[in-house]
């Protein structure tokens, strides 16, 4: 039976398994035909995205802007300055304005609501290319990333340390119940997975601010303990989160000399991770980051170019 279309790439709880996981099958196609023939098939000639960000940004910028190009189409970046989401236009209007310009709307938010009422209101595809509540497109890449390296997803087990309440940790959570694995959060208290989200992901998750739970971790992950939007509270977080810095120690304490280091980036080097092991044999920092091309392309190619997924 046909995998039914997705309507926008909100959020990964909101997606079946088969989904995201026909997502997943779609980005290392995409991503092998241009390896092997040089260039995609112009699946999104006369297409055009607008991207809508409220918040810096390097990969998904880049990635989203190269990846409508690679598909034939075109992208359109909007800056802070120019949108005024919810303060200058309601997120509804923008929506439907947009809605008459383009074929799919990105956008990185401080507000997670927004993104919702775009969907609502639009009639295009929205894509969360970052919120205050998730970071769906990371995961993607994410996942796509540990499938390469590894091998498998089912049965593997993700441990994610340092702030276990933000957008990439809460997405990891997700997408690792579509796909079978395991992960467990280490993370100060106040600072861990809200009980209401663990309800929310058919993933097998502990929750721990012990860090002897890296004991056997497949995959180590962390992300900065700032995140953007936050920071105003960035000395305080500076006070609490030093013990869980992903450095060779911690590595180590993991007993498994093949476990792969991950980061979604940008990096405060120093901080949540220490230059050697953001740099090591084991670190799959860069292929992570070139993936999220080949992730957006899949989200592209689905909802923008009707690309059905299987
Ligand atoms: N990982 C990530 O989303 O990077 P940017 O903030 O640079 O887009
Ligand atoms: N948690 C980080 C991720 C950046 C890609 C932030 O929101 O700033």
């Amino acid at each position: 039976m046909a995998i039914p279309a997705l309507p926008h790439f909100l959020d990964i709880e909101s997606m079946s398994a088969e989904q995201f996981g026909g997502l997943l099958r779609l980005a290392e196609e995409l991503k092998h035909a241009r390896a092997r023939l040089g260039r995609n098939a112009p699946i999104l000639s006369g297409k055009s995205l607008a991207m809508i960000f409220e918040k810096p940004s390097l990969r998904t910028r880049v990635s989203f802007e190269m990846g409508m190009q690679q598909l034939g189409g075109h992208a359109l970046y909007i800056s802070p300055q120019e949108v005024g989401l919810g303060s200058r236009e309601s997120a509804p209007d923008v929506a439907r304005v947009l809605s008459g310009y383009v074929d799919g709307i990105m956008a990185r938010v401080f507000d997670h609501h927004h993104l919702l009422d775009m969907a609502a209101w639009g009639t295009v595809p929205v894509i969360n290319g970052l919120s205050d509540f998730s970071h769906p497109c990371q995961a993607l890449a994410d996942l796509l990333t540990i499938w390469e390296q590894i091998g498998q997803l089912a049965g593997l087990t993700l441990v994610y340390v340092g702030d276990g309440s933000n957008n990439v940790a809460t997405s990891l959570l997700m997408a690792a119940g579509k796909v079978g694995m395991s992960m467990r959060v280490i993370a100060p208290r106040g600072y861990q997975p809200e009980p209401a989200l663990l309800a929310g992901t058919d993933a097998d998750v502990i929750v721990t601010d012990d860090l002897d739970g890296v004991v056997g971790a497949d995959v180590l992950y962390t992300d900065v303990w700032t995140s953007m939007g936050q920071e105003a509270e960035r000395e305080a977080r500076l006070g609490v989160f030093p013990p869980y810095q992903l450095n060779q120690a911690l590595v180590a304490r993991t007993r498994n000399p093949g476990v792969r280091v991950m980061h979604c980036l940008p990096a405060h080097r120093g901080e949540e991770i220490t230059d050697d092991v953001a740099d090591g044999s084991q670190s799959l920092l860069f292929p992570q980051a070139h993936n999220r091309l080949h992730a957006q392309k899949a989200i592209l190619a689905h909802l923008l170019g009707g690309v059905p997924l299987a």
